[in-house]
């Protein structure tokens, strides 16, 4: 090949991406279920477990003492972060697990599940994963006004059961397989 056509090759390119430009408006792109999942719900939600695990007693009540005000405006900042994505969550129509190629966490794992998997899950009950995020959403907001409150007698009932918000819909629609499982042992403890 020539340096030229090279050259005309690469203008082609050029011009197909200008040209492409009126017709595509600057709408943000739609973030998939794992991107928000990932990206936002759990890393948000870890941020609030980072923040009050060190403030807890040995009832996993939070000592009033150990909160500066900063400390619980912060604690309702991260608490609203997780219900914004819950909320998106709730709302996605259609639900996209993820992008072409795109791999799960436990994907490669033997007895790991697949994007497809979960989609195939998802796409059976739509509604109940978009009512269990509601569930979170709204967990969340009832944490954050517990905060603003400065109360720790409801704040941390609410953080004690957060994880199993999360787990109640994992068993859904991650790895349903396992929920015999994880229920027999949750009546044993
Ligand atoms: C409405 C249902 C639902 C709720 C509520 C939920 N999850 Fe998920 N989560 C899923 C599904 C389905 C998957 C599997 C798809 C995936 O991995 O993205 C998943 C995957 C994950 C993953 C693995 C992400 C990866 O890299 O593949 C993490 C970590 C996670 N959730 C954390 C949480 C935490 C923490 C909470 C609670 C604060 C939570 N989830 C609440 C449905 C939920």
């Amino acid at each position: 090949m020539t340096f030229a056509r090279i050259g005309a090759l690469a203008l082609f390119a050029l011009a197909g991406g200008c040209s492409a430009q009126p017709d595509t408006p600057a709408a943000a792109p739609q973030l998939t279920f794992h991107e928000v999942m990932k990206d936002q719900i759990d890393v948000h939600a870890d941020e609030v477990w980072e923040l009050t695990n060190p403030k807890l007693d040995d009832r996993a009540i939070i000592d009033p003492r150990l909160m500066s005000d900063q400390e619980w405006a912060e604690l309702a900042s991260r608490a609203d972060a997780v219900q914004k994505a819950a909320t998106e969550i709730a709302h996605m129509d259609p639900i996209v697990v993820a992008k072409p190629g795109v791999k799960i966490s436990d994907e490669d794992i033997p007895y790991g599940h697949s994007a497809a998997h979960v989609q195939e899950a998802i796409d059976k009950r739509p509604q109940v994963l978009r009512d269990m995020a509601g569930v979170l959403a709204a967990h969340m907001g009832d944490l954050s006004k517990a905060a603003r409150a400065h109360d720790p007698a409801k704040a941390s009932p609410l953080i004690d059961q957060l994880d199993g918000v999360c787990e109640d819909c994992h068993l859904e629609f991650w790895y349903p397989d396992q929920k015999a499982l994880v229920e027999k042992y949750r009546d044993h403890i």
